[in-house]
């Protein structure tokens, strides 16, 4: 028997085991279980010769998959409906966070991967987070304070904003994305968060791609105090995301904050975005997400700062408050 054959099986007896049990009885240690055993299979497959990865990950999905795909989350990333991987509908699904799988196993299947992996719990933390670094910037300013947001997604932090922050009042957002869709979901969600507390962010969405951002399409927006990209650079080969950072600090103003973030290369949930839901990401060390800053002149500091699961790397730029003649 080889180790592949030896690890899937280890794998679909415990799969067999967790669908044996109604919902919300799953045996001991069932998701750190469940993790180890796909991210063996995963670990196997990487070892193999370079030809029989793909022919090997296809037969791991046709075997599993029945399984996995229960869960609308796995199921959305794998079948990338809008032609690519991590859309605002897988966002969502994550965001949201219900259970709403046909199946008792694909709520199970949700809540391990949504909560057991600390790289997807990082990524809903990661919203909260960003919302308390721009009160924790603006609270050093007064009046007008703006932010821009590139691959905004559906910007679920813009309801938050709404719902619980003083910052409201003072906050001019931009958010730009490729996808019109996203950004239609994120209209759609600020607008019902409005309705619902009776209070009005101002904020601008605009369709706008990395390659048109960097060719100076967001030249003509106003200066920043806050730039953010979360979700972005995990796509980007370095040559681009050195580029872009470069664009986006120029944006900001006097005092002006630049927050990127990337997934680091040993984060927990490689193994399933890539052998499970075919979702490929580009991990950096500290060391190289901060030199994605090695473009900058010396009116800008930058540091990382890695989140609180360890699985994402913030690049923090910032911008000097006065300028050195
Ligand atoms: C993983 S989501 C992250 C969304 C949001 N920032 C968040 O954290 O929830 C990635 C977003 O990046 C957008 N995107 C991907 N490639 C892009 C590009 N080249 N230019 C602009 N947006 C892009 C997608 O449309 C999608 O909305």
């Amino acid at each position: 028997m080889t180790e592949l054959a030896i690890a899937e099986d280890r794998l679909q007896a415990l799969l067999v085991e967790l669908d044996e049990y109604p919902e919300r009885h799953a045996p001991p240690q069932a998701w750190p279980r469940l993790t180890a055993a796909v991210t063996s299979c995963w670990r196997v497959i990487q070892e193999l010769e370079e030809e029989e990865v793909f022919e090997a990950s296809e037969a791991w999905r046709a075997r599993f998959h029945p399984w996995f795909l229960q869960a609308p989350c796995i199921r959305r990333a794998y079948e990338k409906p809008l032609g690519y991987a991590g859309d605002f509908g897988v966002m969502d699904l994550g965001y949201r966070n219900l259970p709403e799988a046909e199946t008792p196993m694909g709520n199970l299947l949700h809540g391990w991967f949504s909560t057991a992996l600390r790289g997807s719990t990082a990524v809903r933390a990661r919203r909260r987070w960003i919302g308390l670094e721009m009160q924790r910037h603006a609270a050093y300013s007064s009046g007008l304070w703006r932010a821009m947001s590139l691959a905004s997604g559906s910007s679920w932090e813009l309801r938050d904003l709404v719902h619980e922050s003083w910052l409201l009042h003072r906050a001019k957002m931009t958010c730009l994305d490729q996808d019109p869709r996203a950004l239609q979901a994120a209209k759609d969600g600020l607008a019902e968060a409005q309705a619902k507390y009776g209070r009005k962010l101002d904020a601008t969405f605009i369709r706008q791609s990395v390659r048109e951002v960097i060719r100076g399409g967001a030249a003509s927006l106003p200066e920043q105090d806050f730039v953010y990209s979360l979700g972005l650079y995990d796509y980007l080969p370095r040559a681009p995301a050195k580029l872009l950072t470069t664009v986006l600090a120029g944006q900001l103003g006097p005092g002006g904050r630049l927050i990127i973030g990337n997934y680091l290369d040993d984060h927990d949930t490689q193994p399933i975005l890539e052998l499970v839901m075919d979702w490929f990401l580009i991990g950096r060390s500290p060391e190289q997400i901060l030199g994605l800053a090695g473009d900058l002149n010396r009116e800008f500091s930058a540091r990382v700062q890695i989140d609180s699961t360890g699985s994402i790397g913030f690049l923090m730029v910032d911008r000097a408050s006065v300028t050195s003649a």
